[in-house]
């Protein structure tokens, strides 16, 4: 392997605004929702307080919200930045405490449309106006039970997906090459590096040839950086292990993270590319820095590029696609999004928060000759909470796609569907892999159903789908083989 540098006259740091005053406006709107979502939890609380006879159910309720809303300000505190705490105050307050906030947030709407609602209904049938009590109390407690959920089952399942990704033009010789793509780690107090240490143990099992994180390593802070740079260490790849930043990685000090990485084996680049050999084939591996501080520089990243030679790009923000397109990056890797890491189950793409702040949101994009994968990421931020977009391990297996000429559409066959045509032009949603093979697999010891897997042809792109499932390490380990049309390693 080769590598080469895109400038090291310059140090990223150099021209870097902090993100400080972003996060405080943030801070200050999630506080104001805080607040004004305590105030139907406040009436749930009278409400149930009433159900089961409680004395003085007013105060109970409102007790509850000021409680609530009270306790928001000292998790915001605790987690910038990010801070070790005992177990113990993690496990009985933390938790707990996110499970009733995202509860007080899953109830607000339903609560805020039925407070304008209900009345209407009651000066229409002239009865006495009232506000809805019960309505108040089911959605809070629906929202205690899905939240639940998400908290303390869901994020801890994750998938190890493998995913072909038929790439135009691409080396022969490089058809087969296996990239493992971890993201949006977040690894800190909600995360522990026992989960982190996990997903580098499955991405290992499925023998990858390179390895790549995109950023995001940690929430904040520095308190975690030997952790995650412990977890990115235990990777193990034969062409290495490459690592981009991420916005949280700023949010505190990045350079002691960065020197952590480098110390476990890790590389991060920075506005800079390798050359990786695989089968005589060469690829130009480069990474941006992170967008949000304005550290990135895609010329950079590409100035060094010997002239022809694919390209993959590594952006931890995928708001760079189109110019990463534009300058013929073949496969542009990302995450930040976290696909939403809220979004109704089945239709994640199409009905999640994701949809409401990015372009690029979860999966795989086309635009002209380039393809672009957002990881739905590992970890999380904000509420410690998964639901629809499950973490994921993936492992990206490239195949060269001669099947059109410039602009690919291997999944129909016909002219492009998503081409560059202007400033107006978009890509969209497409699946521009073939087989798919889905593991998944519990961070909480034993594993209940221990290892199930799901393998299916890519209905998109093969017109035909099959399902099945089986549990068993061995069975997992056959079906992912069978998928990528290797033996396990
Ligand atoms: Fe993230």
């Amino acid at each position: 392997m080769t590598t080469s540098t895109a400038d090291e006259s310059v140090h990223p740091a150099q021209h870097v605004p902090r993100p400080r005053a972003r996060v405080s406006r943030f801070l200050q709107i999630v506080l104001l929702a805080t607040f004004a979502a305590h105030v139907p939890v406040a009436l749930a609380v009278v409400e149930i307080a009433r159900r089961f006879d409680a004395p003085m159910p007013w105060a109970v309720g409102i007790a509850w919200g000021l409680l609530g809303s009270a306790l928001f300000i000292g998790r915001a505190r605790a987690s910038l930045p990010d801070r070790r705490r005992h177990p113990a105050l993690v496990r009985f307050v933390d938790i707990p405490y996110f499970i009733h906030w995202c509860a007080a947030v899953w109830a607000f709407i339903p609560s805020v449309l039925a407070t304008v609602v209900v009345p209407v209904i009651d000066i229409a049938r002239g009865s006495p106006v009232h506000l809805p009590m019960g309505w108040y109390a089911g959605c809070y407690l629906s929202g205690l039970v899905v939240c639940g959920y998400g908290i303390l089952v869901r994020r801890r399942w994750f998938q190890v997906v493998e995913r072909e990704v038929h790439i135009p033009g691409l080396d022969a010789r490089l058809d087969g090459l296996r990239i493992a793509q971890l993201s949006d780690l977040h690894v800190g107090t909600l995360t522990p590096r026992t989960w982190g240490l996990a997903w580098s143990r499955a991405a290992n099992r499925r023998a990858p040839d390179l390895a790549v994180v995109t950023g995001d390593l940690v929430t904040s802070g520095t308190q975690y950086h030997e952790d995650v740079a412990g977890v990115i260490g235990a990777l193990r790849a034969r062409l290495g292990v490459y690592v981009s930043m991420g916005n949280h990685d700023y949010f505190g000090e990045g350079e002691p993270l960065i020197s952590s990485l480098g110390a476990h084996g890790a590389r991060v680049l920075r506005n800079e590319g390798v050359v990786v050999e695989h089968g005589g084939a060469k690829v130009w591996l480069a990474a941006i820095d992170d967008t949000w501080t304005r550290r990135d520089d895609l010329a950079r990243a590409l100035r060094d590029r010997p002239p022809g030679m694919t390209t993959i790009l590594l952006a931890h923000d995928p708001s760079r696609f189109d110019e990463a397109a534009a300058a013929g990056v073949h496969l542009v890797l990302s995450g930040h999004t976290h696909g939403g890491q809220i979004a109704v189950p089945f239709f994640s793409r199409a009905i999640g928060l994701a949809n409401l702040a990015h372009r690029y949101r979860l999966g795989f994009y086309r635009l002209g000759r380039s393809t672009l994968y957002v990881h739905p990421g590992l970890g999380t931020t904000g509420p410690p909470m998964r639901l629809g977009v499950a973490p994921e391990v993936t492992i990206l297996v490239l195949r060269a796609d001669h099947s059109s000429g410039t602009h690919s559409n291997r999944a129909s066959g016909s002219s492009p569907r998503y081409t560059r045509s202007g400033a107006s032009a978009r890509a969209r949603p497409r699946n521009a892999g073939g087989r798919v093979s889905i593991g998944v697999e519990s961070l909480s010891p034993p594993a209940p159903a221990a290892f199930s897997t799901i393998s299916r042809s890519d209905s998109d792109s093969r017109g035909s789908s099959t399902m099945g499932a089986s549990s068993g390490r061995p069975a997992a380990a056959r079906a992912v083989a069978k998928a990528s049309r290797r033996p396990p390693r």
